[in-house]
């Protein structure tokens, strides 16, 4: 995890225009203000850097089960990554991922300010994502979209697998869905 912004390249996406922004990956402190505020504000459990939730891959690969358990060995195996887009100073979106198992990866925490909506900039983040899946080996990512979300996803290449959760998820209805890397 850098301990400054960094720049973390140039992501290639002809469908938007990026010229003016800046990916960088930024720190948990950073990106903490936009997910206790705008993405999550007032949410009861504390927001840690990762999430113990995994999903249960290999039930998927054979049965096409979308079972989700908590395991918080994953904390001292994996590192998150954290990404901010910028436009001049100002954090315009953001979206981290982390593994949850050697070869599977997680989104998490997809967020775009309410003005930059639109725009393709939530694919984008989405597509960070997958791309850091890749660097690190893995060979499927997943995430736990909103309702509200879904069709983000759906263009970045997620597909939605099992029912939409509701009672156990704070900011629901949620659902898993995933890509192949
Ligand atoms: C979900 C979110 C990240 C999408 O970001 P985005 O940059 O608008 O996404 P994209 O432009 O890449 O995706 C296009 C989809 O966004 C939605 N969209 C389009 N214009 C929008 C607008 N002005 N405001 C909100 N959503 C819009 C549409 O559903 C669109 O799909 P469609 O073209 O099929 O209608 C953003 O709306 C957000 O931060 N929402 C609040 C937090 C949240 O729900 N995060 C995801 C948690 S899983």
């Amino acid at each position: 995890m850098a301990t400054n912004p960094t720049l973390i390249g140039i992501y290639i996406m002809p469908e938007i225009d990026i010229s003016t922004y800046e990916l960088k990956e930024i720190t948990f402190d950073q990106i903490f203000p936009v997910w206790n505020e705008k993405l999550w504000p007032g949410r009861k459990s504390k927001i840690e850097p990762m999430s113990s939730l995994v999903w249960e891959s290999r039930l998927f690969l054979s049965w096409g089960n979308s079972n989700i358990n908590k395991d918080s060995s994953i904390f001292d195996k994996y590192e998150p990554t954290f990404f901010g887009l910028f436009l001049e100073k100002e954090l315009v979106g953001a979206n981290s991922g982390f593994r949850t198992e050697d070869t599977v990866y997680r989104s998490r925490g997809l967020w775009v300010s309410p003005e930059h909506r639109g725009s393709g900039y939530g694919q984008f983040l989405l597509r960070c994502a997958a791309q850091q899946g890749k660097r690190e080996n893995c060979k499927v990512i997943w995430s736990m979209p909103r309702k509200t979300a879904l069709s983000t996803y759906e263009k970045a290449g997620f597909n939605k697998i099992g029912p939409w959760l509701d009672e156990t998820v704070e900011f629901g209805p949620n659902a898993v869905a995933y890509k192949y890397l």
